[in-house]
């Protein structure tokens, strides 16, 4: 099949298993939130990651057929992972490295505003031609903003929230990093990371390219962050952290 039609397939075919989710208004209940532990390790030296391989190595064909695989759903859990942050009734919600707006298109019937961020012009142009399908009610919740790899280009506390979802480990200079997201983040405002556990898996990259959840936590806490939970157990291939910007202003040495 010529190169433009097999997109517009693939853009047709996404956009089909986009909308209901954005039409999906409650949260899934019947799956398990596993266990949440409270982890008050203290901050510790953070040293840099290694830098994942540039995404888009492969055509931008397979990269949404991998980000929105039918399979997705059965070990992503993705109404679960969006309970983790409480009502979005009424809250600002940043989805860093939303690639084809998985979690993005989800929040928007539930939030006040979610921001799908990405620093690849290809997913931004993606969401936006979701964007134009959205009906009337959802659409200007919904907006989208290129970014820089090393800034997510937040106004000052403009998010209550923001989420990343198999990302973290493409950041380079992950505390700097953390420390600009914080001042996009309002006091008691949340940082969810979703990334891969080591071991392997049938799905994500390759171990020497994940990040361990124990030094995700640490990078958070250099940044200025508390730790509110984490969870090793909900979703079969990847853990969860939970962070929090303290509502009293704390040091922040950026
Ligand atoms: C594996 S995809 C995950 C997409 C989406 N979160 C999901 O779970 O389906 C990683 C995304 O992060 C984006 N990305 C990589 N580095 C980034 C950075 N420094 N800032 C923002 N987005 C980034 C990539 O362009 C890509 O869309």
């Amino acid at each position: 099949m010529h190169q433009d039609m097999r997109q517009i397939v693939c853009l047709f075919v996404v956009i089909t298993l986009l909308l209901p989710a954005c039409r999906e208004e409650s949260v899934n209940q019947s799956e398990p939130t596993g266990s949440m532990l409270r982890q008050p390790t203290p901050a510790a030296q953070v040293s840099e990651p290694m830098p994942l391989p540039k995404t888009g190595a492969g055509s931008f064909e397979n990269l949404v057929a991998d980000y929105e695989s039918k399979d997705r759903g059965i070990w992503q859990k993705p109404n679960m992972v969006i309970s983790l942050l409480g009502d979005l009734e009424g809250k600002t919600v940043a989805d860093i490295g939303a690639g084809t707006g998985y979690f993005t298109f989800r929040m928007v019937p539930r939030a006040k505003k979610v921001i799908g961020i990405d620093i690849d012009k290809r997913f931004i142009n993606f969401m936006d031609s979701v964007r134009v399908r959205l009906d009337d009610r959802y659409r200007n919740r919904f907006e989208t903003r290129l970014a820089k790899a090393d800034n997510p280009l937040l106004k000052p506390e403009e998010v209550d929230a923001a989420v990343m979802v198999n990302t973290y480990g493409y950041i380079e200079h992950r505390v700097q990093y953390l420390k600009t997201l914080w001042k996009g983040i309002s006091p008691g405002g949340e940082v969810l990371i979703i990334d891969f556990k080591k071991n392997n898996l049938p799905v994500g990259p390759p171990d020497e390219y994940k990040v361990a959840i124990g030094q995700v936590q640490r990078e958070l806490l250099e940044a200025g962050f508390s730790i509110d939970k984490i969870d090793q157990a909900a979703l079969d291939y990847q853990y969860i952290v939970l962070a929090q910007k303290p509502l009293k202003p704390q040091k922040n040495s950026n």
